[in-house]
């Protein structure tokens, strides 16, 4: 049977007894997620493979790296572990001494060298992470490097290994893939080739639950100092079974190193059909408008209001503003006042209660409601002047679903409706505006799809997600290229994915053969 589960919360018995014991909130607290045997061994035998014969695991946990070397007296084995828990429940369940696993914060103990490093490091944000000023001073001081706010964890192990290895040294990390597409990975990614010694990323198409509080893809890192890589090869496996014979085969791309720019997204490079794609005709959006994320309340269950709700508490109709609080709220790809008028009817939530401060008495009313209710102190609320000040956005005429699995969610709004923070938004300049209906037959098309999936985020399997600013990088066919659909084409494209819910081929048809796809 195919093995698909790489990195789980519970990959042996030990590890799930482990979890019955300390349960969710500790394992959450220290990052921990345990490799699946066969992938360690994997990494272990790399890393080993050049002949080294000391190995060293920055956060040892249950021991997966350990498990291959532990009766092989020819390798020095080190670790370090900050959780005192994990260890101790090890050493029990294996009847073995911990002695060679120091306990400390990796993070924090500077000053160390080593030949073979193998990781899987925490997974956490680093907002949730306590020592974090610390860590940032002790990597400023230590390295001259200074981490984004949003590093998480495991980056920052990463980064700090690189810097702890020795000239000939090998290393292996497994940990989520994301870091390879967003803004805070460039520098991980600058450090990954700056020497030319990154061997290969081989992904691991794994599941969603792997990972469950990152949701994203996973993969291992092979980094190999004792050599020279003059393009990296980029690999994507659907089952643990194929690691064993992972480099009989070809990479998925092989990208030369004077082509991989740290700026640039790298999760495209797993999918084989990305290289095919023409940009000849593809110019960047921002010439037609940019997008933006939608509204954030900081308390929905306040701001957002039923009919029947704005009703009973005598609000004003100019202080509730049509608005899509949900996703779900939006089932047709050309979303219009008729539309909306349906879930006002269906008492949906989809009033945005906005007032500023000259409001109704009934406004008034139902602020001090707000406040008894403590929405005022909630994170972004507490931080507005005043607080019950929403932001005031047009309604915006294409929207694209912030998450979405197996295709993401593109929307034709012609209603008057904001969207929350379920959508983002776009706002087009005078040429966008032109070529609004355009724009959203290339997002609706199959090609146009293929093409604004290399910007996206992945999480896990089919989860996608996109930032306001994916979108913004996005490729997009420029003025020419759009005016070669006449105006009546677009008209009963628009007609029919009205009736249908569906693109017409021959608007595939057309941007399949811009893109060469
Ligand atoms: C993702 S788990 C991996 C455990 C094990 N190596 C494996 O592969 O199954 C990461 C381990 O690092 C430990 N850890 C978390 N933060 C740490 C830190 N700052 N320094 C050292 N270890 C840490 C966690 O307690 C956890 O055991």
């Amino acid at each position: 049977m195919t093995k698909r589960f790489f990195l789980t919360k519970s990959s042996t018995p030990e590890s799930y007894a482990y979890l019955q014991k300390v349960g969710e909130q500790h394992r959450k607290q220290f990052g921990q997620f345990f490799t699946h045997q066969d992938v360690a061994n994997f990494m272990v035998a790399w890393v080993l493979g050049s002949g080294h014969t000391s190995l060293y695991d920055p956060g040892f946990g249950l021991g997966a790296f350990y498990a291959p070397v532990s009766n092989d007296r020819r390798v020095d084995f080190s670790a370090s572990e900050i959780d005192p828990v994990v260890l101790g429940f090890w050493e029990q369940s294996t009847g073995r001494d911990d002695s060679f696993v120091t306990k400390e914060d990796y993070l924090l103990s500077w000053g160390k060298r080593h030949t073979a490093i193998v990781c899987n490091p925490p997974y956490m944000r680093f907002q949730k992470f306590l020592n974090r000023d610390a860590v940032f001073c002790a990597f400023a001081e230590n390295t001259g490097l200074r981490l984004s706010g949003y590093t998480n964890i495991a980056s920052a192990f990463l980064l700090k290994s690189l810097t702890e290895l020795d000239d000939n040294g090998r290393l292996a990390y497994i940990m989520p893939l994301e870091f390879l597409n967003t803004g805070y990975g460039k520098l991980v990614k600058s450090k990954l080739i700056e020497s030319g010694h990154l061997a290969a990323i081989i992904e691991l198409d794994c599941e969603r639950d792997i990972f469950p509080d990152a949701i994203t893809s996973a993969g291992i890192i092979l980094y190999d100092a004792s050599a020279y890589y003059p393009a990296v090869d980029f690999y994507s496996l659907a089952s643990i079974d194929s690691l064993s014979d992972v480099f009989n085969r070809p990479p998925v791309t092989r990208v030369p190193l004077a082509e991989l720019s740290p700026g640039s997204k790298w999760l495209p490079y797993f999918a084989a059909i990305d290289y095919q794609v023409s940009f000849d005709n593809l110019i960047s959006l921002p010439r037609y408008g940019r997008f933006s994320r939608g509204i954030a309340t900081g308390a929905n269950e306040f701001f957002t209001l039923r009919p029947s709700t704005a009703q009973r508490m005598r609000l004003d109709h100019s202080e509730c503003l049509p608005c899509l609080t949900r996703s779900s709220q939006v089932q047709q790809a050309i979303f219009s006042p008729a539309d909306y008028d349906r879930l006002m009817q269906r008492d949906a939530p989809v009033l945005l209660f906005s007032v500023g401060p000259n409001h109704s008495s009934a406004a008034e009313e139902y602020i001090r409601l707000g406040e008894s209710n403590g929405y005022h102190q909630r994170f972004l609320t507490r931080n507005r002047v005043p607080w019950y000040r929403t932001e005031i956005r047009r309604p915006a005429p294409l929207l694209i679903g912030v998450f979405s699995r197996g295709g993401y969610k593109v929307v034709r709004n012609t209603s008057n409706a904001v969207n929350l923070t379920c959508f983002h938004g776009f706002q087009p300049n005078c040429c966008g505006q032109h070529y609004l209906d355009h724009l959203f037959l290339y997002f609706a098309s199959r090609p146009g799809r293929t093409v604004m999936s290399l910007s996206a985020r992945k999480y896990g399997a089919a989860l996608a997600k996109f930032e306001p600013n994916d979108l913004n990088s996005a490729y997009v066919p420029g003025p020419d290229a759009f005016d070669k659909l006449r105006p009546a084409e677009v008209k009963r494209a628009i007609s029919y994915i009205k009736e249908t819910g569906c693109v017409p081929d021959y608007i595939d048809a057309f941007f399949g053969e811009l893109v060469n796809l």
